[in-house]
């Protein structure tokens, strides 16, 4: 469905998805990064619990939303890839601090 620009992207970096190092390329998005990874989802739906993964790429659905270096609900296709970032997939809504 995907495919890459012939000459986009510069090196690999490492990443942790919910604990698992996963090789990313450099320039990428944190969205686009865990669809190449083959994370589809990136969280589940609070109401139903169903898996909802990135869709517009460009910061208009919200269905892209993950946990980036502990920090929740964040838009994954706005958020570029770094080395050492830790990105977790939700489940269900966002814990708020009382
Ligand atoms: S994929 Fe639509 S807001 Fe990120």
């Amino acid at each position: 469905m995907f495919e890459r620009l012939p000459e986009a992207g510069g090196g690999t970096i490492t990443i942790a998805v919910d604990g698992i190092a996963v090789t990313a390329r450099a320039g990428d998005t944190v969205a686009a990064a865990l669809l190449a990874a083959g994370f589809l989802s990136s969280r589940t739906s609070p109401v139903s619990g169903a898996p909802r993964g990135p869709y517009c790429m460009m910061g208009v659905c919200f269905d892209c939303l993950a946990t980036i270096d502990g920090i929740g609900s964040r838009q994954s296709c706005l958020v570029l890839v770094r080395e050492g970032m830790r990105i977790e997939t939700q489940r269900g809504g966002r814990v708020v601090a009382p």
